[in-house]
């Protein structure tokens, strides 16, 4: 069942390549356009979308961050963000002319479903972004957009993540193209960035030894924080949940510049902070911020883009992830914190595929 793999985590870690070119597949045709017919969302439709919500838990609301920020770059639409189990309490601004926007790998989540149906009431035309056919929220939602990772069993979801974030790329590509908000070449680039993630995270796949001598330091700590900046704060939350949902090690996710309005002080000799920095236009940021971790004794690993040498003399323990244009990065980035976060918890001896205290699909509220 498992595939020769000890566990389904890290089984599913390896059918990203797949899973990603499964959910592009029918969505690219021939003349080289994202084609989203079958989905049945009408151009007219989208012109006159004033504001998106996208609603989600955990891993799923995540990948619904990294949606938000790729929508309002390339189809200039407001996106907010909301957890489903705030969303419902917030008296959220809810219209006609509001998408509502769904991230759900079961399509089982209680408060996910909940969140759809207020919008539902309040007359939002809600997508879904699923993983299960058939499941209550692509049944209910207006319109749906299956990832097709194929079944998620373990219980930290992996496959599931990249593959909404492909799919959420896609959806601010259609909506930018239909709106008129993107150019023929920013378009065809940004879709071609898409189409080779498969093969960079195959990449990734491959080189993926020295992980091991970072999560065996991990392992022996009690506390660790991921920093970072713009796609990389949203990335630093999904990689710490990751880390703490299988190994238990308590984990923050910290955006990098917040981190001297209080969390700094917990920083003390090698406690361990990864520090995401693959976004080229706040690097030097992110090299400011490791220094300032350092200097508090911090242990530092850095992730980065391949080329980026002048971290090197800056921070404890590198892992390179292959170039990528910064929207992009997110994908690419979260292979090696999955993998991460699946050899801590291998080392601790942890039960990697049903963590204590948590299921698989959440149906209670
Ligand atoms: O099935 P869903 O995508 O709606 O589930 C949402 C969360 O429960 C899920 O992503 C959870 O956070 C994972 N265990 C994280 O790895």
């Amino acid at each position: 069942k498992k595939g020769g793999y000890d566990h389904f985590m890290i089984k599913e870690i390896f059918e990203q390549p797949k899973a990603i070119k499964d959910t592009l597949m029918s969505r690219i045709d021939d003349s080289g356009k994202i084609n989203l017919d079958n989905i049945d969302i009408k151009s007219e439709d989208i012109k006159n979308i004033e504001k998106i919500y996208i609603v989600a838990c955990g891993t799923a609301y995540h990948a619904g961050l990294v949606g938000k920020a790729l929508i309002e770059k390339y189809a200039r639409i407001p996106v907010l963000t909301d957890i489903a189990s705030e969303f419902r309490y917030n008296n959220p601004f809810i219209d006609e002319k509001t998408l509502m926007i769904v991230v759900s790998q079961s399509g089982e989540t209680a408060d996910t479903l909940a969140a759809l149906r207020l919008a539902k009431e309040k007359k939002a035309k809600v997508l879904a972004v699923c993983n299960v056919v058939g499941s209550s929220i692509s049944r209910e939602a207006d319109y749906v957009f299956y990832t097709w990772a194929g079944p998620e069993i373990a219980v930290a979801s992996t496959k599931a993540y990249t593959t909404q974030v492909v799919s959420l790329a896609l959806i601010a590509l259609y909506m930018a193209d239909m709106k008129g908000t993107i150019d023929e070449f920013e378009y065809k680039k940004v879709l071609e960035e898409v189409k080779v993630l498969p093969e960079k995270i195959e990449k990734i796949l491959e080189s993926q030894s020295n992980i091991k001598s970072a999560a065996s330091y991990i392992s022996k700590s009690s506390d660790i924080f991921y920093i970072g900046r713009g796609f990389d704060y949203y990335l630093a939350m999904e990689g710490s949940l990751k880390l703490k949902e299988v190994s238990y090690i308590h984990s923050e996710a910290m955006a990098a510049g917040e981190l001297k309005h209080g969390t700094l002080a917990l920083i003390e000799e090698n406690t361990p902070v990864l520090a995401l920095a693959t976004q080229d236009f706040l690097y030097d940021k992110m090299i400011s911020n490791i220094k300032e971790v350092k200097a508090r004794g911090a242990y530092t690993i850095a992730l980065a883009k391949e080329g980026n040498t002048e971290i090197k003399g800056v921070a404890d323990f590198i892992i390179y992830i292959p170039s990528a244009i910064d929207e992009l990065t997110a994908p690419l980035a979260v292979i090696p914190l999955q993998l991460l976060a699946y050899y801590v918890a291998t080392e601790r001896g942890c039960d990697v595929d049903k963590p204590r205290n948590l299921a698989k699909s959440v149906t209670v509220e």
